[in-house]
């Protein structure tokens, strides 16, 4: 038997396999195998890279996440999203294993809200119900009566008693559309978000003279003067829903770009443009979102970390408002 010959094709058969720096040539197939080896369930969030969208078992929006991630039979969740996201699905989930590709993948809003400081603001106003966006941490959310997400919140809010006064945190921006839809006081946490922040109304306005025809559609996390001029506000998954159902051809899109990829599968007739952002920076995409990869989605399931974990005290009390809003919405 030649030897060298059966090394040569050895070598042919590992290395067409795997690339230089070692990951699989084909992450994609990859990926399948330990999501079979590992029973699992890849979620992510739509604001996710094209890739890991395409091989995703389930993309949502946060409500839609948090209810697959509440009703999932596999043992290992893999949560492409930010970390306040694969956070509320380990309070559902304690014993499964809830993984991230990134375990730096934050959140700028949950950042805006600090528990100490928050710990004090409620104290300030007792009495006050607390409905917290899911976008918060697992210590803001134990300190809180209910949870909302963006597809939600109005839901949430009116079905609490009217003369009940509501603390609203952490995002300004979401809470004051909340306060216009509902009519209710708020008070409101001054928190926001860095991507929908960035948004220029100028900007938009100009870009709409050269598409006289196009419709505005924005996260309700826009700042008033950007959603002023949007012809349908929602969150991710409402506005995916209205692009596919309106008959309108052409939409500016006042979100996180990502889920224009979605936009594009669900209706590849129709012309979806990103909102522009002030200084015509790329910074309309989240950066926290962006740190995952499909690499790194790989190396998590591969390795089996970075896993998410809480303590079992704060678990317990973020639970109960999560729960409460599964029931409520
Ligand atoms: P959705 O509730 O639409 O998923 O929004 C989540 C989010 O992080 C928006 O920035
Ligand atoms: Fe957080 Fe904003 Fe990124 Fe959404 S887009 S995850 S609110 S930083």
């Amino acid at each position: 038997m030649d030897l060298r010959l059966d090394a040569t094709v050895f070598t042919t058969a590992v290395t067409s396999q795997s690339t230089a720096n070692g990951l699989p040539r084909d992450l994609f197939s990859a990926i399948e195998d330990l999501k079979q080896e590992l029973n699992a369930v890849i979620l992510a969030h739509y604001y996710q890279e094209g890739d890991i969208q395409d091989i995703a078992d389930y993309i949502g929006d946060s409500l839609g996440l948090s209810r697959k991630a509440a009703n999932t039979d596999a043992d290992v969740i893999v949560f492409a999203g930010v970390h306040f996201m694969a956070e509320t699905a380990k309070i559902l989930n304690p014993d499964k294993l809830v993984l991230i590709p990134d375990l730096e993948a934050g959140c700028s809003l949950a950042d805006s809200c600090p528990p100490e400081e928050f710990a004090q603001f409620k104290a300030q106003h007792p009495d006050h119900w607390v409905v917290s966006y899911i976008n918060c941490t697992a210590d803001i959310k134990a300190m809180s009566d209910l949870i909302c997400t963006s597809s939600n919140a109005v839901k949430i809010i009116n079905q609490i008693p009217e003369d009940e006064p509501i603390i609203f945190a952490p995002d300004r921006n979401l809470g004051r559309y909340v306060i216009q839809q509902t009519g209710r006081d708020l008070v409101l946490w001054q928190g926001s978000c860095i991507v929908h922040e960035t948004f220029s109304e100028k900007a938009i306005v100009q870009l709409r003279t050269t598409h006289p025809q196009a419709e505005i559609i924005a996260h309700p996390e826009c700042e008033e003067p950007v959603l002023r001029h949007a012809n349908y506000i929602g969150s991710t998954t409402a506005l995916l829903k209205y692009c596919q159902q309106n008959p309108q051809q052409e939409y500016i899109v006042a979100t996180e770009p990502g889920i224009i990829h979605q936009m594009e599968k669900a209706a590849p007739e129709k012309t979806f443009i990103p909102a522009p952002a002030m200084n015509s920076c790329a910074c309309n995409e989240c950066p926290y979102m962006r740190l995952n990869t499909l690499e790194k989605l790989y190396l998590a399931m591969k390795h089996r970390q970075p896993e998410v974990n809480l303590s079992e005290d704060i678990r317990l009390a973020a639970l109960k408002p999560i729960q409460r809003m599964l029931e409520l919405s």
